[in-house]
């Protein structure tokens, strides 16, 4: 296995969207205009946080989470939104160790639930979340306005 050895993870400010943009070329992006605006844009939101792991100065993956109070339950919700590791970094425990970050950030906040989706046919994905204990299965709808 490749090492990671000097893995860093650590919050990402406005100064890490060219990194974050050069682990999404790897896997799909549609605009990357667009992408840093909202990357820039979602840096700048309350309760929202990315975090990016780094390896020799280079960014080769991110995990990301926004916090809400829910109304029906005296708490604070936690969601991640996206992980994503760069094409040549994975499968060796980048996503795992993102993953265990956020987990162990959100216990120490008191957040009770924390939630992750993702497609249906992303078995791997699933499974790694599985392995970190998201066992309780909620069904997450999409609807996809038809583009003309
Ligand atoms: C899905 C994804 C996030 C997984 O990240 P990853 O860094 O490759 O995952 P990991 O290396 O942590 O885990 C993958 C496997 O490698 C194994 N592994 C390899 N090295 C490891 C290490 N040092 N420590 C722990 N596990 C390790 C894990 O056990 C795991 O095994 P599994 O097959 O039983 O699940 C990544 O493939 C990705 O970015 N995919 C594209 C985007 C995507 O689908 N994102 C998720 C949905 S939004």
């Amino acid at each position: 296995m490749k090492h990671t050895k000097n893995l860093v993870i650590r919050e990402a400010s406005s100064d890490d969207v060219n990194g974050i943009i050069e682990v999404l070329k790897t896997i799909y992006l549609q605009d990357e205009a667009w992408a840093r605006k909202a990357l820039e844009k979602l840096l700048a939101t309350e309760n929202y946080v990315i975090l990016v792991a780094v390896l020799d100065r280079k960014i080769v993956g991110f995990i990301d989470y926004y916090i809400l109070p829910s109304v029906w339950e005296k708490w604070n919700e936690a969601t991640i939104n996206y992980l994503f590791i760069h094409k040549d970094y994975q499968d060796r425990g980048i996503g795992s160790k993102l993953l265990k970050h956020v987990i162990k950030q959100t216990d120490k906040m008191g957040i009770i639930e924390l939630h992750v989706g993702t497609e249906k046919e992303n078995k791997r994905a699933i499974r790694l979340y599985k392995k970190h204990g998201f066992l309780k299965e909620h069904l997450l709808l999409e609807r996809e306005k038809e583009q003309k």
